[in-house]
């Protein structure tokens, strides 16, 4: 299958990488090694329109397509990857669900400000004993006059403490189930709601991963996303476009790596000849661009499906659990390709290395991402 792109999408890709390659890739390093939210350059991708690709003219986006909107994410986490998942979860999982789901009045209120980047969106479904078993959640969420009260926490939400807004999923009537669970859009602001202890991570320094705190948290009736009960088929409808952006996140990293042990291999000389010229880091190089080029066609395909209003949800989780095995086995053999010097954090590879593991790990683990990819055989 040839990739074929619009000349549209190739001039959103062509936009996005000359503000990566110019922007974001120079202080990469440096972001990581603060581990500080870049938010100049975050305010700077929302004049851009980066922050709003595909959301709709109407609505004070980009009006861009789903397939230039994965090109986006794909070609800023080539330059950060920590940079990459905060525009993938505020938009993927942090602005769509609105957009799909909210009424009238709840897309008049946020869209526009979410698609700007004049604020940032997180999404809250994680709890310290719900993680795989989304289904499992304990917040709970008692309607009470014009409010709803929630009480719970929440673990590992990208964008904590940055964002104005958190999807967040609770349970209304726990005799229901998953039916039982109900989405919510929170504000920063609402009284009983606190953002506590940032993690530290192995790697995406830079991108804030907190708790959140919700003791006697007051969230307005109106502020309920779709219908009660329905919350557990918005987390996982809008996670099936969010894994294709994970995985592009994923694919960004693999293919840094790559071209970083391309340079690398043509200039150092080792037994008298760069090492490019000895083939077992011709075949590392050679094994990896063909697993890049794999998950591109993967993640790229399920894309292009999503654009066309087709279900995505096996083909999302293909592309995530490719590609993201593909990132870490990728970085793995480039820190190899660099030997001592890739142990070090002097090049690239270390942190790309370390970047890459989450990919396995967040937005459905690559063992759940089996399991949603099996059930979708089986029922087909
Ligand atoms: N689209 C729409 N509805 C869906 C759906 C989908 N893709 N998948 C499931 N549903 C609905 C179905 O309607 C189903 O109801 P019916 O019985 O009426 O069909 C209902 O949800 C329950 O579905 P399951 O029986 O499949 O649910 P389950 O409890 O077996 O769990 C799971 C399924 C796939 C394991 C799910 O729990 C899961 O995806 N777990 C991983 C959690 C996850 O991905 N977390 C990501 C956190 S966000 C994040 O990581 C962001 C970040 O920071 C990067």
């Amino acid at each position: 299958m040839e990739l074929k792109f619009t000349d549209e999408q190739n001039m959103i890709r062509q936009m996005v990488r000359d503000f990566a390659e110019n922007e974001i890739a120079p202080v990469a390093k440096d972001i990581d090694e603060k581990d500080e939210y870049p938010i100049e350059i975050v305010k700077k991708m929302g004049k851009l329109g980066l922050l709003g690709i595909p959301i709709p003219e109407e609505w004070g986006g980009v009006g861009a397509d789903f397939v230039s909107y994965i090109s986006t994410i794909e070609e800023i986490s080539k330059a950060s990857a920590a940079i990459g998942v905060s525009l993938a979860v505020h938009t993927s999982v942090g602005t769509l669900p609105i957009l799909n789901f909210g009424t009238k009045e709840q897309k008049e209120k946020y869209i526009p400000r979410l698609a700007s980047g004049e604020i940032i969106g997180a999404f809250a479904l994680t709890e310290p004993s719900a993680g795989s078993d989304a289904a499992s959640i304990k917040t709970t969420a008692i309607k009470q006059g014009d409010y709803y009260i929630l009480n719970g926490t929440k673990v590992f939400i990208t964008n904590a403490g940055i964002a104005e807004v958190y999807i967040t999923f609770a349970v209304t009537d726990s005799s229901k189930g998953v039916k039982g669970i109900s989405a919510f859009i929170v504000e920063k602001d609402t009284p009983g709601f606190s953002v506590g202890k940032k993690e530290k991570k192995m790697g995406l320094n830079g991108s804030n991963t907190a708790m959140l705190h919700f003791d006697q948290a007051k969230v307005p009736v109106e502020n309920l996303l779709g219908a009660e009960g329905e919350g557990f088929k918005i987390a996982m409808s809008n996670l099936d476009g969010g894994r294709i952006g994970i995985g592009a996140q994923a694919l960004g990293i693999a293919k840094a790596a790559l071209e970083a042990s391309i340079e690398y291999a043509k200039e150092r000389v080792q037994f008298g000849k760069p090492i490019a010229k000895q083939q077992a880091i011709q075949f590392k190089l050679a094994d990896m661009a063909t697993k890049i080029r794999a998950a591109e066609l993967l993640v790229y395909n399920a894309a292009m499906v999503r654009q066309n209003g087709g279900k995505t949800t096996k083909l999302a989780s293909m592309a995530k659990k490719f590609a993201s095995d593909t990132a870490m086995e990728v970085t793995t053999e480039a820190v190899q390709i660099f030997g001592g010097y890739g142990y070090t954090r002097d090049y690239p590879v270390e942190r790309l290395f370390r970047d890459a593991k989450v990919t396995q790990i967040y937005e459905g683990t690559n063992q759940i991402q089996r399991i949603v990819i099996a059930k979708q055989l089986l029922n087909e």
